[in-house]
């Protein structure tokens, strides 16, 4: 098989938040996971666990979405403000129905990622809360003047604004934020938005509610909605953003799969899934081009990843799985399709960052453990705000078994700002090697460094076992002039970081 490479040919770029991830009041994402509070035995900076932080520090997250999904249309934000033995305690209906005590709320959130040294992305109440509680969240974090809300702010104890670089109005609003039919979330959609003041310098960035997945209906009704009129006078950019939501379910919805015992026949499934983010991407930026067509409108796949059945013993409404090799190629996968889309996608939120879903850490009290999806961020952080070269395989073959069936390989590349460029391949055959020649079209190659991740596809890091799957350095290459010559292992990752002469 041959990989060529344009190095020439720059197409878009690519977006840190690409590589983004949301954390939701669910299970033990934010209490336990992120956050255990200042008097909390694990060592913590101001709630926020120590660990877990200089963990995902390594991974560069560059934007955390907030305080859900579902959890978010529930959500109202003044519970979790001031001091927090007066906050309300409210049970957490859609997610296991326990205690909610607020502790983690607006200025938890803001001190995480001023930790993480990463962008702001709130996502707001449009299914049960109003349009005034939304405004008055928006002054209360960004007003720096005398404002009701601004001198909460300081009565709370932080005078300064902070920076919000998104704010999702609403959130699967065709579902759990409410229910909605397309054309009455588009008109709430455009009421809401208006009081989203600019108070700062930057403008904060409006996310409208796209589709689920591959429901190009709801797409194409609330962009007609939002667009049939002129966008109402007075307000800044009327639109940033629109949401798309895709999880990998390897079955059904009633029956998903083990995380950690399953077939080939699920294996191929799951990446032959993951590979149908290409056409959820590729039609609903068709949609959105009507309106569109200088992809001013960023697409945010702001929630992504595999969904499975629960961890056998654990809450069913925590959604805490395991995360194997099958994870980190729909990871892999699922990235190099962000990258390939760069033009029009320029974000994406892993759901979710710990212990929910495909999480990168799940902790167990003290314990911590970095899952083979946290390894796959870390080999591809490396795209972050580079630039995606043209490349295509040729020669590529599909694998797999009966219907689920997918192409053998997969790929991006990218440049960075020092001309540095970034190869991430996945050789997602669960039983052959793939030899792949990479050629480049003008340059010869200086040196060559490799990453590789490896195993069988159902290996998977445990508390007791924590470096079973781990990124290694790569051998498996050789290089002269133009072309790299690349030896891949059964179900392997790598991440090739090649200086041209
Ligand atoms: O990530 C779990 C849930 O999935 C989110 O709360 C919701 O938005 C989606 O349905």
């Amino acid at each position: 098989m041959k990989l060529h490479i344009n190095e020439n040919r720059k197409l878009s770029h690519i977006e840190p938040e690409v590589y983004g991830h949301f954390s939701e009041h669910l299970g033990r994402c934010i209490y336990g996971g992120l956050f255990v509070g200042k008097d909390s035995k694990i060592a913590n900076v101001n709630g926020m666990r120590s660990d877990v932080v200089d963990a995902l520090k390594e991974i560069k997250v560059p934007v955390l979405r907030w305080p859900g999904g579902n959890f978010a249309d529930e959500y109202h934000w003044m519970d979790g403000i001031g001091p927090k033995d007066k906050r309300k305690k409210m049970i957490n209906n859609h997610w296991g129905g326990v205690i909610e005590d607020n502790s983690f709320g607006t200025h938890e959130y803001f001190e995480l990622c001023k930790q993480l040294g990463c962008k702001t992305y709130v996502n707001g109440n449009v299914g049960s809360g109003t349009v005034r509680e939304m405004s008055e969240w928006v002054e209360y974090m960004t007003f720096n003047g005398v404002s009701p809300m601004a001198e909460l702010r300081a009565e709370n104890g932080h005078k300064e604004p902070w920076t919000l670089d998104y704010i999702g109005i609403g959130n699967e609003n065709w579902g759990c934020g409410g229910n909605m039919t397309a054309d009455y979330y588009g008109n709430k959609y455009r009421n809401y938005q208006t009081y989203i003041r600019n108070y700062g310098d930057k403008p904060v960035k409006k996310v409208c509610c796209g589709p689920n997945s591959d429901d190009y209906r709801w797409s194409s009704e609330v962009l007609e909605t939002c667009f049939r009129h002129p966008a109402p006078a007075g307000t800044h950019g009327f639109m940033d953003g629109f949401s798309v939501h895709y999880y990998v379910v390897v079955n059904s919805w009633e029956h998903k799969g083990s995380a950690k015992e399953f077939s080939k026949e699920e294996y191929y499934r799951a990446m032959r899934k993951a590979y149908y983010m290409d056409e959820i991407i590729t039609r609903n930026d068709a949609i959105l081009s009507q309106y569109d067509p200088d992809k001013k409108i960023a697409m945010l796949l702001d929630e992504w990843g595999c969904w499975h059945d629960v961890e056998e013993g654990t809450n069913p409404g925590f959604l805490y799985q395991q995360n194997s090799m099958r994870d980190a190629q729909v990871a892999a996968a699922t990235l190099n399709i962000l990258n390939k889309h760069s033009d029009r996608v320029k974000m994406g939120c892993l759901a979710q960052i710990v212990n929910v879903l495909q999480a990168v850490i799940l902790t167990e009290d003290d314990k911590m453990v970095l899952t083979p999806t946290y390894h796959v961020f870390h080999m591809y952080r490396y795209h972050q705000d580079a630039d995606l070269l043209e490349s295509y395989l040729e020669d590529v073959k599909d694998v797999g078994i009966g219907e689920d069936v997918a192409a053998n390989v997969n790929e991006s590349v990218s440049i960075d700002k020092d001309g540095v460029v970034t190869i991430t391949l996945s050789n997602i055959d669960a039983d052959e090697n793939n030899d792949i020649d990479i050629d480049f079209r003008d340059k010869e190659i200086e040196s060559v460094e490799g990453f590789e991740l490896s195993g069988d596809m159902m290996d998977y890091n445990t508390f007791d076992d924590p470096s079973k799957v781990r990124e290694k350095s790569f051998e498996g290459f050789n290089f002269e002039g133009r072309e790299v010559k690349v030896k891949m292992k059964p179900c392997s990752l790598v991440t090739l970081r090649v200086k041209l002469k």
